[in-house]
């Protein structure tokens, strides 16, 4: 039936009802970090929609075109009934999917799941306007739990998780999310992963390290969020953003740096924080792969390599995978 539902699985303020004991366990941790799953209110959305137009920041840029060269031999081979995307933020990509489709029927569904509820509204509204006879199902909530609440299938399936977020995630995170990504595949149904590729280090550390401080800006963004939901007192201005790459584990470390020795309180853990002049606050990190260590996180999660696309200077992977 075509229209846009939406399916939501946060608590009462808009947030995850996870974010008190995540808070809580990286603030006591001794090298402190957050989950990068909480930038995404609906202001970390905009700014990540900002880092996308970024001249610093290729890997949007570079999936885009990707995307648009070979959509005709992706949607050939996958032959979807529905596209399901996680981590869909403004469901720009899927566009150019359902612009090449040759028969504007199939796929009839599109299922959006995101943890950030505004920029879902917002996309899904204007995917049904933009696309009449398209079913459009958003769901909010996190991927990381919440995927058995998706609808069954309404035949051959293809998930999108695109834009490089598989390297948000820790290395046992990502193969649990796997797994769970293939539990939503039946056999021979496919999966199109977008994996940002190992690449020289100063055009990594500069994507992160943007000019005009966006990326800073998102990076401080979990600070406000934890400011609203747990009744927090972070002051924004007291923390300096800067991004690195660690060579040997292939990833960018994003962390926010205490300007000056402070405290800090938070009403709804009751929890004070001290941070000591310089410490830092560990908020993303952005693996990198190669095609080997690509294919080689699929097959372990029951998938396999089917078809992989990069681009002339090798920067970013798209990974057309099999379920087996
Ligand atoms: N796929 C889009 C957006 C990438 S940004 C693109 O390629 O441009 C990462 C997206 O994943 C954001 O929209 C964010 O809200 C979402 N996200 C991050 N962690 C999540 C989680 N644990 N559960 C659900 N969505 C998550
Ligand atoms: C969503 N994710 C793939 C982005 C990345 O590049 O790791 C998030 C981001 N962090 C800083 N800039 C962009």
């Amino acid at each position: 039936m075509a229209g846009f539902t939406v399916d939501v699985h946060l608590d009462g303020r808009g947030v995850l009802d996870t974010i008190g004991e995540d808070v809580r366990r990286g603030l006591s941790a001794p090298r402190k970090f957050l989950y990068p799953k909480y930038f995404y209110d609906a202001h970390g959305s905009q700014l990540f929609e900002q880092i996308t137009e970024l001249p610093e920041y290729y890997p949007t840029r570079t999936e885009l075109a990707i995307l648009c060269a070979e959509r005709e031999n992706i949607l050939r081979r996958a032959a979807p009934h529905e596209m399901l995307e996680l981590g869909s933020g403004a469901s720009t990509k899927v566009r150019t999917l359902l612009d090449g489709r040759p028969d504007p029927a199939t796929p009839a569904r599109y299922v959006a799941f995101d943890v950030s509820e505004s920029i879902v509204r917002e996309a899904g509204e204007d995917l049904v306007r933009s696309y009449p006879g398209l079913e459009v199902h958003g769901v909010i909530g996190d991927f990381e739990r919440h995927l058995g609440t998706i609808p069954p299938a309404e035949g051959r399936r293809l998930v999108l998780f695109l834009g490089g977020t598989i390297g948000n995630l820790e290395r046992e995170e990502r193969q649990a999310f796997l797994c769970q990504v293939r539990d939503l595949l039946s056999w021979g149904d496919f999966l199109l992963l977008g994996a940002d590729l190992v690449k020289d280090v100063d055009v990594l550390e500069a994507a992160y390290n943007d000019s005009a401080g966006v990326s800073a800006d998102f990076s401080r963004n979990v600070l406000s969020v934890i400011n609203y939901a747990l009744h927090a007192d972070f002051d924004l201005s007291l923390w300096r953003h800067r991004a690195h790459w660690n060579a040997n584990a292939a990833r960018i470390e994003m962390h926010l740096y205490a300007r000056s020795a402070h405290s800090i309180r938070i009403v709804d853990l009751d929890m004070t924080v001290d941070f000591a002049e310089g410490e830092s606050i560990w908020t993303e990190s952005s693996h990198k792969f190669t095609r080997e260590t690509a294919s080689a996180m699929l097959e372990a999660a029951g998938m396999t390599l089917d078809t992989w696309y990069t681009d002339d200077r090798e920067y970013f992977g798209l990974v057309l995978a099999r379920a087996t």
